[in-house]
């Protein structure tokens, strides 16, 4: 028995390093969940390519107006996906005023708990484009400087403060903000920090001020937050944290650290997940190389950097050339000339075309299936305790990756949803009918949009019934049996050994 469990560990080892030398190559979006960490490529961005034209160009192409429209609006929105339009939205730029619907339920519905799924906030970028000027950004928190917010000075008094906090591993060791004048790679930026307070003062105004989640005396074991190992992260759930809890009680406080992008704990071993997403990197590359205009598009952009073009495609510009465009700066030039607006445009357009591809294709969403079922498992677990009258960790904070958040909105079937833009949030709500406290439901939401009855467990019953949220057992139906059927298994651990062994 031991013996072939190590055989199959071999195996299952080979396959990855196979896969990761071609995915190392081609694909530095998609690298294999369980080396993402190591090597620090995960959080590459689907909608991160935006360029702006250097000069004069650019405040045409960036309207006011295309700024202001972080939400989609039915009336405003362009019916074909606009690059730029799309970019927008991707930043998050602070400073306009959203709707959300977090908390919203009928009078006889009480709420329970509240299960929140970020993605860190506005970073600094992972990668630099070689032989060209880092973009120059400040990561120091500056409260004079835009974009900021009325509780930042506040913020960064409580967490100098912090020492007392119970952190798991290595995170005790990370630095609680950020604080480099010329931003490390990766560093969470003030922008950053800005979108994690106001998603925490949504937070609070709802699920504390209307709700009272929290008693007033609420300890540790109220609390669920977990994070994964990089300042960004630690440092947004902080963030949204501090916000939702002014001043908290740094002694309350407990985190957890997940070495494992995708939350799969004690879970992570599955070979056939990591298939599905070597299939999915195959058709991400072979959709790329069929695009002859990306392909000159790269061929343009290597000549004025003056690098080989695979050498440029590795430094993965477009996660560099996003944080030119969410802060405002001018694109890089060499002697050469500049990278412009319309390199964008055609990256953009392609990666707007590869998530069409991607959904139709089905390879992605199950990969997440199997990479999303831990991470659910266990909210659906929680969720169980509570109803079943704990009322232990009321609310469960998870601060994550992109590459966290975009497969479980593909996994419950949202399949409209726009890529986690940064500082995303996804809720999981849990709710009891007063008349009848057997009665439990769920609501889910996506940066603020109420999109319960989008999701594949709840899609049918709006149509069937007049109830207004949906029934908790759909949702634990969905995550206990329902993902594995999509897969014809009947358990997590079949549907992640089926096929290949
Ligand atoms: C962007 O930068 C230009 C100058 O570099 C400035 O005139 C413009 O107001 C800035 N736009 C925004 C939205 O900050
Ligand atoms: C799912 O949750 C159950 C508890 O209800 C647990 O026994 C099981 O190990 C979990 N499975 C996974 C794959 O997380
Ligand atoms: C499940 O089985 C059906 C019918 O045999 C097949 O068409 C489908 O591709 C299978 N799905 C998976 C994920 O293997």
């Amino acid at each position: 028995m031991l013996l072939r469990n190590r055989f199959l560990l071999l195996l299952a080892l080979a396959a990855l390093l196979a896969f990761l030398s071609i995915s190392l190559q081609f694909f530095s979006r998609w690298l294999p969940v369980s080396m993402q960490l190591k090597t620090q490529s995960h959080v590459l961005p689907g909608f991160p390519m935006r360029l702006i034209p250097a000069g004069p160009g650019r405040e045409d192409s960036l309207s006011a107006k295309n700024r202001k429209r972080i939400m989609p609006d039915p009336l405003t929105e362009p019916s074909a996906p606009d690059p730029l339009y799309e970019a927008n939205l991707y930043c998050n730029t602070p400073g306009i005023k959203e709707r959300s619907m977090e908390g919203h339920a009928p009078h006889n519905f009480k709420l329970l708990s509240v299960h929140v799924m970020i993605r860190h906030g506005d970073r600094y970028p992972l990668y630099a484009i070689p032989k060209t000027k880092r973009p120059d950004i400040d990561c120091v928190l500056e409260p004079g400087r835009n974009p900021s917010h009325p509780s930042l000075s506040h913020f960064i008094s409580h967490m100098t403060k912090g020492s007392e906090a119970q952190m798991e591993g290595s995170l005790i060791s990370l630095p609680r903000f950020p604080s480099h004048s010329l931003c490390e790679m990766g560093e969470l930026t003030q922008t950053g920090v800005v979108q994690h307070l106001l998603n925490g003062q949504i937070l609070r105004e709802h699920y504390l001020k209307k709700h009272r989640l929290l008693p007033s005396d609420w300890n540790t074991k109220h609390l669920y937050f977990e994070s994964t190992g990089k300042s960004r992260t630690l440092q947004s759930g902080l963030t949204l944290l501090y916000s939702f809890l002014p001043d908290f009680d740094w002694k309350k406080i407990n985190i957890k650290h997940q070495w494992s992008s995708i939350f799969c704990s004690g879970h992570c071993d599955c070979p056939m997940r990591n298939h599905y997403l070597e299939e999915e990197q195959r058709r991400q590359y072979s959709y790329r190389v069929r695009n002859t205009q990306l392909e000159k598009t790269y061929i343009n952009m290597a000549k004025v950097v003056g690098v080989p073009t695979r050498q440029l495609r590795a430094s993965n510009p477009i996660d560099s050339l996003l944080c030119h465009f969410c802060h405002n700066i001018t694109f890089p030039c060499t002697k050469n000339g500049c990278i412009d607006i319309e390199h964008f445009k055609v990256i953009k357009s392609h990666q707007i075309e590869d998530e069409r591809e991607r959904h139709e294709k089905q390879l992605y969403y199950k990969y997440a299936l199997l990479a999303t079922h831990p991470l659910l498992n266990q909210t659906v677990n929680r969720m169980q305790r509570i109803a079943a009258g704990k009322k232990d960790e009321v609310f469960a904070l998870y601060s994550a990756h992109d590459v966290t958040l975009s497969p479980i909105l593909s996994a419950i079937g949202l399949t409209e949803a726009r890529f986690p833009r940064f500082a995303a949030r996804l809720v999981f709500e849990l709710w009891q009918n007063s008349d009848n406290k057997n009665k439990h439901y769920v609501r889910v939401l996506y940066n603020g949009e109420d999109v319960t009855f989008q999701t594949s467990f709840c899609r049918e019953h709006e149509r069937h019934s007049n109830q207004p949220l949906c029934p908790l057992g759909k949702f634990v139906n969905f995550v206990k049996k329902e993902m594995f059927s999509s897969l014809n298994s009947t358990s997590y651990y079949d549907a992640c050994h089926q096929r290949l062994f």
